[in-house]
């Protein structure tokens, strides 16, 4: 399945997209993750993303393009993969587009995670990640088990929020419209708990639960 999970900043896409992928047997291909391993290895691409990140703002779409379009097009996506945080332009939307038909292939699905503003805030300032597993917490939804050490992304302050909730109303949620024409589009509503969360999408999907 070639799947791609779109929603605004903390619907809950990379806590959908770990359950999800083990049930699915694809692999999770998140551009957010991707830059963050950068940065934490000072690449030359980290060093690139790091600020724009820290403040919000999107990459620019010829760098974003590059690293994923290379990502999906390695062994372990043959059969599939799961989209998170890429595409969030329209153009990053039509360079997936023609990498795809240029193999003959297409997208089954996009899965589109509704949240509200209002609980936006509450989400991403109380997340905390784990390092060593990469699991997502919340101090208040999903608090990391005792002794696990935890941290804060560095994107994860209310300014930056601000700023990456504006940049998904403007860049993102235009795409959606392109995807709901192809007649690819599935919206969930990502205000309920994890677990119906995961059920409703592996309902849309019309994957039946293992
Ligand atoms: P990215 O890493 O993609 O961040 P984002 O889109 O802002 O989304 P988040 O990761 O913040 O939220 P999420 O939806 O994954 O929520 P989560 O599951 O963690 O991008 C970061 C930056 O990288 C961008 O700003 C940009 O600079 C750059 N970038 C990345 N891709 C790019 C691209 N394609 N083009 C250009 N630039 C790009 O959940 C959030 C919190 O809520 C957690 O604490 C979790 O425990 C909790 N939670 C989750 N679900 C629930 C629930 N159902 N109920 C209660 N709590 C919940
Ligand atoms: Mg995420």
């Amino acid at each position: 399945m070639r799947l791609i999970l779109v929603g605004p900043p903390g619907a809950g896409k990379g806590t959908q997209a770990k359950r999800l992928v083990s049930q699915l047997n694809i692999p999770h291909v998140s551009s957010g993750d991707m830059f963050r391993a950068a940065i934490k290895n000072g690449t030359e691409l980290g060093k690139q993303v790091q600020e724009i990140m820290k403040q919000g703002h999107l990459v620019p779409d010829e760098v974003t393009i590059k690293m994923v379009i290379a990502r999906i097009k390695e062994d372990d996506c043959e059969s599939g993969f799961m989209l998170d945080g890429f595409p969030r332009t329209r153009p990053q939307a039509e360079a997936l587009d023609a990498a795809l038909a240029a193999d003959d292939l297409s997208l089954d699905a996009i899965v589109l995670i509704e949240a509200a503003d209002e609980v936006i805030i509450e989400r991403i300032t109380g997340r905390r990640t784990a390092p060593k597993t990469g699991a997502i917490y919340h101090i208040k939804f999903n608090p990391p088990p005792e002794g696990v050490e935890v941290t804060q992304r560095a994107d994860d302050t209310e300014e930056a929020v601000v700023q990456r909730m504006k940049k998904y109303h403007a860049e993102t949620a235009p795409i959606i419209p392109f995807y709901e024409a192809k007649g690819l589009l599935k919206s969930v509503n990502g205000l309920q708990t994890p677990d119906q969360v995961t059920e409703d999408i592996l309902s849309v999907l019309g994957v039946r639960k293992s």
